[in-house]
């Protein structure tokens, strides 16, 4: 079934710095039952990890993760099933991992590392140390999962780093100010990298280049595969989660299961040194302004939505001054570009951009389609989530239309979180297919053409 990636994988199973690889093989179910949209398949590449986050492909195909509590591992296939060996071991990882030819950038609560990585061997030089590219960042909230994005420039040079952070608490106040640090993307420009020469000066977060605010956890962002835009600035998509409002007394239980939504910003920034300066970054609302998802919710408790559509922009009225006037003005809001079912709770999201194609890729119908990971709800009643949705882009949605449909989703909710699959990380190999990593389950699987 792997006979066409066979080739690429004649790799010895030896020590990689200093540990045992291990080979799992194919045909291991699933630990929760899993329904797949028709023309798709899905398969367990690996089980039983610790805290599969990010993931993303290295150069030679190798997939890495970061196993959240323990370190950065590398999956490759074999005739028998798939190779994991450890990259490095380190509690300290939460979730980003970008790579770059043989620099490996992870991220930590409060920091972020680069390591001298070679993807021949899936190990990091042991005779040059690691450094620290961006630090201070806030790591003291509840979210200290900083997602990292490298970002090329025309020419496919690596310029800058994006790194995310997400608020303090659930409805973070201080993140009005977008000086606050909290839920927030923040771009720095890279300096030269020679592992040879000493480590450059870390960058401090403070002075970052901010290119959003109010977007309450930025968990996942990817550049869509055309940049609507001129040279000297970007475009990037952003999925958020929203605060959960069940703390509020405007709302009612039953309301607030089925709000707010959670969204896709559509963010754009200067990348030259003069519109930096003369740019202000947007707001996204957070914490002032949300989304609504279900309008009927609950039509006698919270009777002001009936009327409204999927996607109003409302005030959850923490502040007299901010009501539901002051949040339909972009200059304080800007609206979200999709909206997901409340307690989704998205987490990457990657575009399908093909060069190669395999009997396994996903179909190029789908090209250019954004894959968005849902991670899902705690506090649902009943459960939703816990899948892998996709659509087009842009996106369309009207009040009667999702506006996505499921990839994958574990077949009964009501058992969820449990041992059900819990998106995380997303990331396209060569061959087409989708790689997800889920968190919970310790699972990592691919998606691919029936
Ligand atoms: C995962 O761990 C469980 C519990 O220890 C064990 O029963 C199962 O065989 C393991 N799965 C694999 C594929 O190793
Ligand atoms: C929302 O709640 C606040 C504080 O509980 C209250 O002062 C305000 O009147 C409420 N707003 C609405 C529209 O019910
Ligand atoms: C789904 O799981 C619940 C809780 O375990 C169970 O009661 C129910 O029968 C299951 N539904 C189906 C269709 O298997």
């Amino acid at each position: 079934m792997f006979s066409y990636r066979s080739v690429a994988f004649l790799s010895l199973s030896t020590l990689a710095g200093g540990f045992a690889s291990t080979v799992q093989p194919l045909g291991i179910p699933f630990k929760s039952p899993v329904a797949v949209a028709p023309g798709f398949a899905a398969s367990v590449i690996f089980s039983n990890l610790t805290t599969p986050r990010g993931i993303t492909f290295d150069n030679k195909q190798n997939l890495l993760v970061v196993e959240r509590g323990f370190g950065v591992t590398a999956f490759n296939s074999v005739t028998s099933g798939w190779e994991r060996n450890v990259v490095i071991q380190n509690a300290g990882f939460t979730q980003g991992i970008q790579v770059d030819g043989d620099k490996l950038y992870v991220s930590t609560a409060t920091n972020t590392f680069v390591y001298k990585y070679d993807a021949v061997s899936k190990s990091v030089a042991s005779n040059v140390s690691p450094f620290s590219i961006v630090n201070g960042i806030p790591g003291d909230g509840e979210l200290t999962t900083h997602t990292l994005q490298l970002e090329k420039d025309a020419s496919g040079k690596t310029v800058a780093l994006l790194v995310a952070s997400g608020p303090f608490t659930n409805i973070d106040v201080t993140a009005r100010d977008p000086a606050s640090g909290r839920s927030q993307i923040r771009r720095f420009v890279l300096p030269p990298i020679h592992f040879a020469l000493p480590p450059p000066t870390p960058l401090q977060w403070s002075t970052g280049q901010i290119l959003a605010f109010g977007i309450r956890n930025p968990a996942g962002f990817a550049f869509p595969p055309t940049q609507p835009h001129p040279l000297g600035s970007k475009s990037l998509l952003v999925v958020e989660n929203g605060a959960s409002i069940d703390g509020l007394s405007n709302f009612t239980a039953a309301f607030v299961n089925d709000n707010p939504a959670d969204e896709l910003e559509f963010v754009t920034y200067p990348t030259t040194p003069a519109a930096i300066t003369s740019t202000t970054p947007k707001t996204y609302g957070f914490p002032d302004c949300t989304t609504l998802w279900n309008p009927l919710a609950d039509p006698v408790g919270n009777p002001g939505f009936v009327n409204k559509p999927r996607g109003y922009q409302f005030s959850l009225e923490l502040d007299p001054a901010k009501d539901d006037a002051f949040c339909q003005q972009i200059a304080n809001n800007h609206p979200p570009a999709l909206s997901f079912q409340a307690h989704s709770v998205p987490l990457d999201i990657k575009f399908y951009t093909p060069s190669g194609i395999t009997s396994k890729a996903i179909p190029l119908s789908l090209r250019g389609h954004a894959f968005v990971s849902f991670h899902g709800s705690f506090n649902r009643s009943p459960p939703t989530g816990y899948g892998v949705v996709q659509f087009p882009y842009p996106p369309h949605q009207t009040s009667n239309t999702l506006g996505y449909t499921f990839l994958i989703q574990a077949t009964n909710l009501s058992t969820c979180p449990g041992t059900c699959i819990r998106p995380v990380g997303l990331a396209f190999g060569n061959d087409g297919r989708l790689y997800v990593s889920s968190d919970s389950s310790g699972e990592l699987f691919v998606i691919e053409k029936a």
